[in-house]
């Protein structure tokens, strides 16, 4: 599915295309033309074609009527009335031409001229991604409050066309409702993105929140819930953050009580699905099971096989596979869902099982026997086999998370990769046939709190790991983020999350473009549509702050603002930012112990992260002297076991390392381990450090005898920093970290004088 000549054959075309026009630079022309995921070619020329409500669009061939229709819809807003549609060639027109040259479904080429703008494809779908490009050559106010008589587009040719086929987002519309509206400006956004795959997590132990015709009380139950651990935590977390209040849009009153939650009719359902189809997006539907169905067993419990349905020590009672009622319930359910969702691929969840009541169970004992089962892991295997079966019977393809191989499951089902911490898997599902989409926990889970690296990481993401011919990488069909919204009640919050991470996502499955200079530049461009589109995105970071400062006589406060039209306010006396906060607008010098809380804002007041700045006074930490003759790296003691927090490791480590870098060293292969790092850094010169530590799980970071970083606790891959005043020499550091399962991340960085963090470089680690 991943073409691999294609960019060389398009380049090629491109140039024999572009020799005619006059040509502006390449720099230049991405500044002008800010379009994310940036295309496959883009020649600029000079000038610009105006359009004006005389501007006709012809359609050539019928099959492009819908994305006629999709364009005329989006010019309406800008110009008041649409345009005149034509089925003949006209002079000043916008065409929509067929093209048999075009070859990959979602490829189209654009050419912009100053009398003219052609769009050639081969299908409807190649036709609607130009038709989103032209969408961001336009104003970035969608809706301005007055219409235009003439808007200029800029000459150019285009010939575009996706790097993979699978780029998907998820939501996670269980531990959340998320309402219609919401839904339907998801698939715009992904449309505005080039997204093609949006898998809805309709089901989970939280809520069920698709109507099912013969099992009503699926929803009618199901769907709400009375506030439970997840919601009280959201409703703390509100104090601070208004993102975090429960939507009293999904608040009910049944029966006298207080009841939260939603569901989709199927007749909703089926609107959203057409929404999202005409734009070429198909909706996956995911009914996760065998596991996280307590919302279903609590109206049918006859699903589990010893009748109970309670948290187990990690997940919940899964339904029983060994029995036949099961079947006939889980048939049930998919046979409705395929008939709303149309989509070739539909996804039965398969992940986080507890088995432990299969084991217990006499009935899947002997089902066990009779079937020739050894294990309740070959069990599990069989549920699965036996729903791909089914789905193949209605000539649909299975998903499942990336546990359906672990007893074995058959090639033809697709693997969705989620597990980093399992990093052959989908080497071993592409290696056996299976085709795979890429959706590892980091960077690719939305719902990790986003840091000032993250749009990073995800753009330098790679879906293809490593380890595959090229003839088994094409098993690799794409990548998606997943959104879970355990601690993400509302619409504004879940925007935050996955803004604008999302277009970094775009970029990487689209074009592949690896500019991240570019990118940046571009992304800034994008943030007033994203206003316009009312988009409650995360604000870029305030550059070079640190949580823990020190000074010697004084420090001064004096960031850059990152976009032009925000103001920066703080506060001195621990309230949180507001509007009514002062305005940092030139720089403050700070000489005693302080708490400075400092935020961006829009002109409409929505705030960005805080900056919770602590600043204390610390004298230069003479280095130590009598070091004899320190050797390279730092020791790293290692502690197998799991550790909630670094400061419980203790006693005599199993092993003691080497490191030569800040890594974890490749010896620690435990589930979950700490270690604690030792030696000294070799400062070159004096000065006030930052340091940037990133942990998950977590860890603490002591420089000079003094805590500098608290990244304590266990949490997903997450920056804190802190500052040292260090004279040149030999100063010791300690860095505990802790993992406690599920993968790990640590990294170290520094800056000094406000230069750009970069990672401690190895000469600087002795022991
Ligand atoms: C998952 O995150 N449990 C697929």
């Amino acid at each position: 599915m991943r073409p691999q000549n294609y960019r060389n054959t398009i380049l090629l075309s491109a140039l024999l295309l572009f020799c005619s026009m006059p040509i502006i630079k390449a720099q230049e022309a991405a500044a002008k033309f800010s379009l994310i995921p940036y295309p496959t070619s883009l020649q600029a020329g000079k000038g610009s074609f105006i359009l004006q409500p005389t501007t006709t669009i012809v359609t050539e061939s019928a099959v492009f009527k819908q994305e006629a229709e999709q364009l005329n819809r989006l010019l309406k807003q800008y110009f008041g009335k649409p345009f005149k549609v034509s089925a003949t060639k006209k002079a000043m027109a916008i065409t929509m031409r067929y093209s048999a040259a075009i070859t990959a479904e979602e490829g189209y080429a654009l050419t912009i001229e100053p009398k003219s703008i052609i769009i050639l494809a081969k299908e409807p779908a190649g036709m609607f991604r130009a038709v989103e490009t032209i969408r961001q050559l336009l104003p970035a106010d969608e809706h301005p409050g007055k219409f235009a008589t003439k808007i200029a587009l800029p000459t150019v040719q285009i010939r575009d066309q996706p790097v993979y086929a699978w780029r998907g987002l998820h939501l996670d519309v269980s531990r959340h409702f998320f309402s219609l509206e919401y839904l339907r400006r998801f698939i715009d956004r992904m449309a505005l993105y080039k997204f093609n795959k949006f898998h809805l997590h309709l089901t989970d132990d939280q809520g069920w929140r698709i109507e099912i015709k013969k099992y009503p009380k699926l929803t009618a139950e199901g769907a709400w819930r009375e506030f439970n651990n997840q919601d009280s935590a959201c409703i703390v977390k509100s104090k601070e953050n208004p993102d975090f209040a429960i939507d009293p849009k999904h608040i009910v009153v049944k029966n006298g009580k207080k009841m939260y939650g939603g569901f989709y009719t199927q007749e909703q359902m089926k609107g959203i699905v057409a929404y999202a189809a005409a734009k070429h997006i198909d909706i996956i539907p995911e009914v996760d099971m065998p596991g996280h169905m307590m919302a279903a067993i609590n109206s049918y419990p006859f699903l589990t096989c010893n009748g109970e349905n309670k948290w187990g020590k990690l997940f919940t009672t899964p339904i029983c596979p060994c029995n036949e009622a099961t079947f006939e319930f889980a048939q049930n359910i998919f046979t409705e869902i395929m008939e709303i969702f149309p989509s070739k691929y539909i996804h039965v969840g398969g992940d986080e099982v507890d088995r432990s009541s299969w084991e217990k169970s006499d009935e899947c004992k002997a089902f066990m026997l009779k079937n020739n089962i050894r294990t309740t892991a070959e069990l599990q295997s069989y549920f699965i086999n036996r729903m791909e079966k089914f789905f193949n019977s209605k000539n649909r393809k299975l998903i499942g998370w990336d546990e359906i191989l672990e007893d074995g499951v058959s090639s033809t089902a697709m693997v969705m990769y989620w597990r980093s911490w399992v990093a052959d898997a989908p080497v071993k599902a592409a290696k056996n046939g299976n085709q795979v989409i890429m959706s590892p926990g980091n960077p690719l889970y939305f719902d990790n709190e986003p840091d000032q690296n993250s749009l990073a990481n995800v753009y330098a993401f790679s879906p293809i790991p490593t380890g595959l011919t090229a003839a088994e990488a094409k098993g690799i069909v794409g990548a998606q983020a997943n959104t879970w919204t355990e601690r993400i009640p509302t619409e504004a919050r879940a925007d935050y999350m996955i803004f604008p991470r999302m277009t970094a996502l775009a970029e990487r499955l689209w074009s592949d473009t690896h500019d991240y200079t570019s990118y940046m530049a571009r992304l800034i461009q994008h943030f007033p549509r994203l206003d316009a589109l009312k988009v409650s995105y995360r604000l870029p970071d305030i550059a070079g702050m640190a949580e823990q400062n020190v000074f010697t006589d004084y420090a001064v406060l004096n960031p850059q603002k990152p976009l032009k039209n925000i103001t920066l306010r703080y506060t001195t006396d621990g309230s949180v930012p507001n509007m009514n906060a002062i305005v940092l607008d030139k720089p403050l010098t700070i000489n005693k112990a302080s708490y400075v809380r400092l935020a961006a804002f829009t002109a409409s007041g929505r705030r960005g992260d805080i900056y919770n700045l602590h600043y204390k006074q610390q004298d230069m930490a003479a280095p130590i002297v009598n070091v004899m003759a320190a050797k390279p790296g730092l020791l790293c003691d290692y502690y197998p076991g799991s550790y909630k927090s670094s400061k419980l490791m203790a006693g005599k480590p199993e092993a003691v390392y080497t490191v030569n870098e800040v890594v974890v060293p490749a010896e620690a292969k435990a589930p979950s381990f700490g270690l604690k790092y030792h030696g000294y850094l070799d400062i070159p010169a004096d000065g006030i450090y930052s340091f940037f530590f990133t942990c998950d799980d977590g860890g603490i970071l002591t420089i000079a005898g003094n805590e500098t970083v608290n990244n304590d606790g266990w949490h997903g891959p997450f920056e804190k920093s802190g500052q040292a005043a260090l004279r040149k020499g030999l100063q010791p550091i300690a860095m505990d970290f802790v993992e406690g399962g599920g993968g790990f991340t640590l990294k170290l960085k520094y800056s000094v004088n406000g230069s750009a963090p970069v990672e401690v470089p190895s000469d600087w680690l002795k022991n």
